[in-house]
């Protein structure tokens, strides 16, 4: 069973003139020890998919339609009391600025002690110790001495493994990493990586890791979903989806990068750039810069085909009968 299942998934955000619809009908699910990265230009609408799955969608936006399993358990419109349970036991949650998940007021130690007792049952003194386990586990150096230290005495990189270790008190089943090493040299970045993937081979956590740089993807992730507009573009395989891309937007992608730090904002390759959410134009949203847009492109919008091997899959009119009529 998937640790985590969402399908079609739709929020929208009601403004004075109309409702915008920023994530349409998204649908993916992610195994226990599996990374999906999750890859798509600023604005693509990644930071709301893994917001609505913690609960933290901020209002006005709200989930109009779809439904989000954790274990099984519907999720999608838990209370916040209930949510914000779920989410200190079975969900850790990595964003691209550490400093918003660290109370600069308080040590880590501190930090951490307080988290691991509000989700379990133990001693000042286990906590400590569990939270030491925890340092330790994130690979931050002397970890009986840096338990003391407050946030802004730790650089960057080593301030995102404390949050790593937060997110980690409560044993998650799954880590929601939006941009979790965006803001960090790269050097720094390959070390953070690599322990997310760690974490998810050694103890089988599901792993969401949303990003715009497709390097990062590329060294992390198991599968990749493509976000366009709100909406799945591809999904499949990491390796089938950069050698082999099937929809024009994803080949477009892949054509431009994909080195580590570069920013999606900047795609040489193709004309033209992401609709607004109030200008999405009918039928595929990439229509106005695909190539090989026919009529019904324009009117509209595809499913998901099959395209290529394992389970790759295209929201594409191109693959409806089949990849070898592409
Ligand atoms: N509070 C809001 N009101 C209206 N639109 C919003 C709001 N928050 C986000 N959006 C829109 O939703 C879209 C997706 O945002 P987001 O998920 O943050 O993108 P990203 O893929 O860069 O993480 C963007 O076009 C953004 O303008
Ligand atoms: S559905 Fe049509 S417009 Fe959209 S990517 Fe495929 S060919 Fe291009
Ligand atoms: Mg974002």
């Amino acid at each position: 069973m998937a640790i985590l299942e969402i399908s079609n998934l739709c929020i929208e955000f009601p403004t004075r003139r109309g409702v915008l619809s920023a994530v349409e009908h998204l649908s993916l699910s992610i195994e226990a020890g599996e990374i999906l990265g999750i890859v798509g230009e600023s604005g693509a609408g990644k930071s709301l998919t893994g917001n609505a799955i913690v609960g933290l969608l901020e209002p006005p936006g709200h989930v109009t339609g779809g439904v989000i399993l954790l274990n099984g358990q519907d999720i999608t419109h838990l209370s916040d009391a209930e949510m914000r349970k779920v989410r200190g036991a079975q969900i850790g949650v990595i964003f691209q600025d550490p400093l918003t998940s660290l109370d600069p007021l308080y040590t880590i130690g501190q930090q951490l002690v307080q988290t691991i007792q509000t989700h379990m049952d133990l001693s000042r003194a286990d906590a400590k110790r569990r939270a030491i386990d925890l340092l330790v586990e994130v690979g931050i150096p002397a970890p009986e001495r840096r338990f003391d230290a407050y946030p802004h005495e730790f650089s960057g990189g080593m301030r995102q493994r404390v949050v790593i270790a937060l997110a980690l008190c409560c044993d998650p089943c799954l880590i929601i990493a939006d941009e979790p090493t965006t803001a960090l040299d790269v050097s720094v970045q390959a070390q953070i990586i690599a322990l997310l993937k760690r974490l998810a081979r050694e103890k089988g956590v599901a792993t969401m890791l949303v990003t715009h740089d497709m390097g990062v993807i590329a060294e992390a992730a198991d599968r990749v979903a493509v976000i366009y507009s709100g909406r799945l573009a591809e999904i499949g395989e990491v390796r089938s989806v950069i050698d082999t891309p099937k929809h024009p937007y994803t080949k477009g992608l892949m054509d431009s990068i994909p080195q580590i730090g570069q920013n999606l904002e900047l795609l040489p390759n193709i004309p033209g750039a992401m609709p607004r959410l109030d200008s999405r134009p009918d039928g595929c949203a990439f229509n106005p810069r695909c190539e090989k847009a026919k009529a019904v492109c324009r009117e509209k919008m595809s499913g998901l085909f099959t395209a290529g091997e394992k389970k790759q899959m295209a929201a594409c009119w191109v693959y409806a009968g089949g990849d070898e009529y592409a």
